[in-house]
């Protein structure tokens, strides 16, 4: 038995962002066809750590693995390690033997930007122009790539509570730092931010609007005012997992907004059978918590073109 370990540079050398956004894509289509296997991601909390860890199992189209990842805000200070990092465990559907073992701290960034960039294709306007960051760390990095890979070049406003976050971001990206009201006048928002009260208010967004809400991924976890999720059509990646800790999960919890007011998700969106944006005005939210379909398929390509390209080193976890 022959398993391959990929570490981060081997991931990314590989993992481009066009890649990522059609795997992602087409993984979100079988979510929507109900062809995909997901159990509902577990969780681990540990306050004490001010932290929690997820395991994300999945199977796609033939492919079947594991994410064991987390969520410690406080890292990128308290000890120089980013906020999420990763490892993913890639399987043989039928055996059951492990085809690879990879980082996923890059993966999860690339699959996250990805999911933002696939829902900006189907949600935002088509002549967007613009993309406002609120939060600009590791994920963020990612969303913007794909974002590029989806409308080209984009005018970027970056906000960040931290201001040599937001400058360094925009340095990077060729664009400015501001206040977050500016950030969320750009045509598409992306929420980056681990925060628990929002970030977002009502009356910075503009008709025309798409946001992709991705900083809430566990309970108690809010980035936007509840306003905005009333006055949008809110598209959720998965009910079960957006219910838990998405966006939606404070507004829902104190019955401000309720599962009947939602829109759809992203997966029937892009099978088509729901229509994405249908005019320039609406206001348009999509809640990302980040699903095990996107990681899956991301690591499958990831495997396929590291073997392709012989990269990694082969381990024999049985002998
Ligand atoms: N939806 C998904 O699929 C998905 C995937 C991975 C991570 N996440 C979540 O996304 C969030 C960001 O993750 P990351 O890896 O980019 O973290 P990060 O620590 O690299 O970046 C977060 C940034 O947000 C800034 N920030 C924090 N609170 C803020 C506030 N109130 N206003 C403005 N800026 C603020 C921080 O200064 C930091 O620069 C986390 O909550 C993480 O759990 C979601």
């Amino acid at each position: 038995m022959a398993t391959l370990v990929l570490t981060q540079s081997e991931v990314r050398s590989v993992l481009t962002m066009e890649r990522a956004v059609v795997a992602v894509e087409e993984a979100f289509a079988a979510h929507g066809r109900g062809e995909t296997l997901m159990p509902a991601k577990v969780y681990l909390d540990l306050p004490k750590y001010d932290g929690d860890f997820r395991a994300m199992p999945a199977y796609v189209s033939g492919s079947a693995g594991v994410k064991w990842v987390n969520s410690h805000p406080e890292n990128p200070h308290r000890h120089g390690l980013p906020t999420v990092l990763g490892m993913y465990i890639l399987s043989d559907p039928a055996t059951g033997e492990p085809l690879a073992v990879m980082d996923a701290t890059y993966l999860t960034a690339a699959r996250t930007g990805a999911a933002a960039g696939v829902a900006s294709k189907y949600l935002a306007r088509g002549d967007s122009k613009s993309v406002g960051f609120i939060g600009c760390g590791v994920q963020a990095h990612a969303a913007l790539a794909a974002l590029r890979v989806v409308f080209g070049d984009l005018e970027v406003v970056a906000h960040d509570r931290d201001g040599a976050a937001a400058e360094t971001f925009a340095i990077q990206a060729g664009g400015r730092a501001a206040e977050a009201v500016e950030a969320a006048g750009c045509d598409v928002v992306c929420t980056l931010t681990p925060s628990r009260t929002p970030v977002v208010e009502s009356k910075w967004i503009r008709p025309g609007t798409h946001i992709n809400a991705l900083g809430a991924d566990g309970p108690g976890k809010q980035e936007l005012e509840m306003r905005i999720l009333r006055d949008a059509k809110v598209v959720i990646d998965d009910l079960h997992q957006a219910k838990g800790g998405g966006e939606i999960n404070v507004a829902l919890s104190r019955g401000e907004l309720r599962v009947d007011d939602l829109y759809g998700s992203l997966g029937e969106v892009v099978a088509g059978m729901k229509p994405g944006r249908e005019t320039d005005d609406e206001i348009t939210v999509f809640d990302s918590t980040g699903l095990a379909i996107q990681d899956v398929s991301v690591a499958r390509i990831v495997y396929e073109e590291a073997k392709a390209q012989g990269l990694g080193r082969l381990v024999d976890f049985l002998a």
